[in-house]
């Protein structure tokens, strides 16, 4: 595990587009797992910006996303398809047909966890996977849980992260129940995985995933065992 310390937010999405914009001219093919939240909208921005400066050319990429809310649509102003798009995909030379975000609204979940494990396969796996760490130690919406679930499944939101989500939505009840999530193995199988996380708040959940005991109670304390996990961080670990 490298940790890398930064001085500030800024800095750490800075940091951040570079490793990202560092693998993608080393394999301009790069199969990038991607995730949402507050903590990557910083990278977004700067990869962004690499990409009008012709630094980045995302021409031949695919994006992978961890995750997605269960009974969203897709033009949801809160799906995590909308975010993406948003934040990134639409605003980059991306071929919109290589970016790829589970279907929240899919009749068939079951069906749906299966083509996105298919999916991953078929991209040959996960070059570089971005992630953030919420509050109760998840990744993607692998909730603390007594087992590692290793494909993409359809989970059911712990309270901690409905409230924690609860401030993009008008009010706690509209925030989804469910969600589907990637599972542990393609971010684990991932040949390099990129964690940041900025905010007092996140700083004790970090510390406890990156050195406490491995345990699916804290999912991300697995990526202890990723043979390339690069952390990101302003927070004193
Ligand atoms: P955040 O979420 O970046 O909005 O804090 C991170 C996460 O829950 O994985």
């Amino acid at each position: 595990m490298r940790i890398i310390k930064v001085k500030n937010y800024e800095e750490m999405s800075r940091k951040a587009a570079n490793i990202i914009a560092a693998e993608i001219s080393l394999n301009p093919r790069t199969v990038l797992g991607l995730a949402t939240g507050s903590t990557p909208i910083g990278t977004y921005e700067r990869l962004v910006e690499l990409c009008n400066t012709g630094d980045i050319d995302f021409s031949q990429v695919t994006t992978i996303n961890l995750d997605e809310y269960y009974g969203l649509e897709p033009t949801h102003e809160q799906s995590y398809r909308y975010f993406m798009d948003k934040h990134l995909l639409k605003k980059i030379n991306i071929n919109l047909e290589n970016t790829h975000v589970p279907n929240g609204k899919a009749p068939d979940i079951e069906a749906e966890c299966k083509r996105y494990d298919d999916l991953i396969q078929k991209a040959g796996g996960i070059d570089l996977q971005l992630l953030g760490i919420g509050h109760n130690g998840h990744i993607g919406f692998n909730e603390p849980s007594d087992e590692f679930i290793m494909d993409t499944h359809c989970v059911t939101l712990k309270e901690s992260t409905i409230n924690a989500n609860s401030r993009f939505f008008n009010n706690i009840d509209e925030v989804p129940k469910k969600a589907l999530t990637m599972g542990i193995k393609p971010i684990m199988q991932a040949r390099r995985v990129l964690l940041i996380a900025s905010g007092d708040d996140k700083k004790e959940i970090l510390k406890k995933a990156l050195s406490g005991p491995v345990t699916p109670s804290v999912p991300a304390s697995i990526l202890q065992l990723h043979k390339d996990l690069i952390v990101v961080t302003p927070l004193d670990i």
